[in-house]
């Protein structure tokens, strides 16, 4: 009989957690079905291949690669803040063309932030608020010692909540995250600025594309080609950001 020592215990431990925690054959046959489909959509996705051919955090990069191609909202020097910035592919990009990893010593050099409830790892160029909240005043409180000048060019955000499963309850969790944009841009954003934001198509989405005409000069709708056709997923580009007028 092998001897019980520590290792071995330990070893014994974590294979039978692995057994009954992991393993797919335990899920329910549903769950394991859409599991199988979801390895299957990555392994064709050339998006998802692209993303590890050039090391980005997730295929998210190529969304926000695109609309700026399109748009250069990222210009060396500026000042970002990622909402929702876990894994950290888009503050990947946004390191990368605001210059704040100081790559490019001739190009004036920016700053990106990045927030998310969960933790994100490490990126040279960027500071991460991880477990922290958006949506949270103290957060906020936060930004303006983390910006030059206490104030940003761009805000972005690939926020998401928890999926419930449900099409309409989570188009408006994600409508209502979005509407803590708008206090947060008030906070932040400087005059001029733009704000990115994703929501997820639905009945609530004119009322958010309204209260974003309010305070920005110009607003669309976009799709960009990298994000999955089958999906409910857009964004909202509002440019040239005016103070809201009280009263
Ligand atoms: C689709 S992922 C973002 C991917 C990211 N853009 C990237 O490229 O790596 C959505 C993120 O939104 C975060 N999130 C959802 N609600 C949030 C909130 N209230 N405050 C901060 N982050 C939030 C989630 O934790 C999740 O990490």
């Amino acid at each position: 009989m092998l001897p019980v020592t520590l290792p071995s215990l330990q070893i014994m431990f974590s294979l039978l957690h692995r057994r009954f925690f992991h393993s797919s054959s335990r899920l329910p046959k549903k769950k394991r079905i859409a599991e199988q489909r979801w390895l299957a959509r990555q392994s064709n996705d050339p998006y998802v291949k692209a993303s590890h051919a050039l090391n980005f955090r997730c295929r998210s990069a190529f969304k926000l690669l695109e609309i700026d191609d399109k748009f250069r909202l990222l210009q060396p020097g500026c000042g970002v803040v990622d909402c929702g910035a876990a894994p950290g592919a888009w503050s990947q990009v946004a390191v990368h063309r605001v210059n704040s990893a100081g790559t490019e010593s001739t190009l004036r050099r920016g700053t990106v932030v990045g927030i998310d409830l969960l933790n994100i790892p490490p990126l040279d160029g960027a500071h991460f608020l991880s477990s922290h909240d958006v949506a949270d005043p103290a957060t906020h409180a936060k930004l303006p010692d983390l910006l030059p000048g206490g104030r940003a060019h761009v805000l972005l955000s690939d926020m998401a909540p928890n999926a419930s499963g449900f099409r309409e309850l989570d188009h408006e969790r994600l409508v209502g995250l979005c509407s803590f944009l708008l206090d947060l841009a008030e906070k932040i954003l400087r005059p001029g600025g733009s704000l990115l934001c994703k929501y997820w198509d639905g009945a609530l989405a004119c009322q958010l594309q309204d209260k974003l005409c309010l305070v920005f000069g110009s607003v669309q709708s976009l799709k960009p080609n990298a994000s999955r056709k089958d999906s409910a997923e857009r964004y909202f580009l509002a440019r040239n950001y005016r103070k809201p007028v009280k009263g």
